[in-house]
């Protein structure tokens, strides 16, 4: 069994489900659903956080030995952990990482959005490539397993040769939309070269030393394989976390509800769906640490790792850039100093 800690029990690590749920969408529930790993430490500052854990938790994990700490020094100090899923706000993630990649851990399981600069970002990868700890960040409706199938598909030509993805979500551009940035590259590939963005700026008050983070309108997203992406944000007019991806030879609308899953042939025909024979529904975290149990087994590296976490961030801090300066910015990005207020 490989053994988890938690930092930080908020929404995405236990609060968004509970035991009782079959699919849970929550870190908590994708460890304890994992057949191979174990929670054996959780860290929050809060006392309430950490109470309302061990009576909702607590009780559904076999031998409730868990170890509950303060902070994450804390908890890294007295546990030997194999993977740690990092769960803070952005603005905490870059210290918070700092602390987690000078232990042994074997996996880093990060929540978006990755840091609040390229920067922090550069700087935890480096770190990471060079103790050889993978970074997983956690664009979570990736592991849907029905979009897992249909990436498989699509890249063996479902819809002949892709020409354009595009991709419905509105939202702040690294904190929530940036997931519907991953669910573009999940089909149009993980190596954009330019991206020209509309964004709309927030009013709200930031920190000192931080810029505010502004929201998509719509983004190009140019991508080496000669894909289009385009990014349709505010105001949105589809349900969010849903790509179109149109190909030679069809149309195929893909999303995280698996019902949304329609594909069309190039005469612009309904195809039967049930032909596809798409998986099941599962919790997405478990299917993630699954992922990153079968690595730490040999295999390959699980999704949303390296390349394709940077990738997104290029696209996710270029938009900004673009936005900004009303420019289309190559990538890699050239300014990778902006400190944008990331609190999701
Ligand atoms: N993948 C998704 O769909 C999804 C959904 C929601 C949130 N998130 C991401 O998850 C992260 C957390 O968001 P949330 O809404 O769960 O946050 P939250 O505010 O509900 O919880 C964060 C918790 O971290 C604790 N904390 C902060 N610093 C700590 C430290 N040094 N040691 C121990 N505990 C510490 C806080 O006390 C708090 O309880 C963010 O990065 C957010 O963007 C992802």
């Amino acid at each position: 069994m490989y053994r988890v800690g938690i930092i930080g029990l908020g929404s995405i690590a236990a609060r968004y489900s509970n035991p009782s749920d079959p699919h849970p969408y929550c870190h908590t529930g994708g460890i304890r659903q994992c057949e191979a790993t174990n929670l054996v430490a959780v860290a929050d500052l809060s006392e309430d956080r950490k109470t309302e854990f061990k009576e909702t938790w607590e009780p559904s994990f076999p031998d409730r030995s868990i170890n509950y700490y303060n902070t994450d020094i804390e908890m890294l100090e007295n546990e030997e952990l194999d993977i740690i899923a990092v769960c803070v706000r952005g603005p905490y993630h870059f210290a918070v990482m700092q602390n987690v990649l000078k232990t042994n851990v074997k996996a880093i399981f990060l929540e978006k959005p990755a840091g609040c600069s390229l920067e922090e970002i550069d700087q935890m990868t480096t770190t990471a490539d060079e103790n050889k700890i993978p970074i997983i960040v956690d664009y979570s409706r990736h592991w849907a397993p029905h979009l897992l199938r249909l990436q498989e598909l699509v890249a063996e030509g479902l819809v002949g040769q892709v020409k354009s993805v595009i991709g419905y979500c509105p939202g702040t551009i690294l904190s929530f939309a940036i997931h519907n940035t991953d669910m573009i590259c999940q089909f149009a590939g993980y190596n954009p070269i330019s991206v020209s963005a509309h964004i709309n700026q927030s009013n709200d008050q930031v920190p000192e030393g931080y810029e505010r983070e502004p929201s998509i309108i719509g983004s190009i997203i140019d991508f080496k394989n000669g894909i289009q992406g385009f990014h349709v944000g505010d105001p949105g007019t589809k349900s969010a976390f849903s790509v179109d991806i149109l190909g030679t030879e069809g149309q195929l609308r893909a999303g995280y509800a698996r019902s949304a899953t329609t594909l069309y042939n190039k005469d612009n025909k309904l195809v039967d769906n049930t032909k596809l024979d798409l998986p099941p529904n599962q919790s997405v975290f478990k299917v993630a640490y699954q992922q990153i149990v079968s690595y730490l087994e040999g295999g390959n590296l699980p999704h949303c790792t390296q390349e394709q976490y940077i990738a997104v961030n290029e696209i996710g801090f270029a938009s900004i850039e673009s936005g900004l300066t009303g420019q289309t910015i190559e990538v890699p990005c050239q300014k990778r100093s902006r400190l944008i207020y990331a609190n999701g």
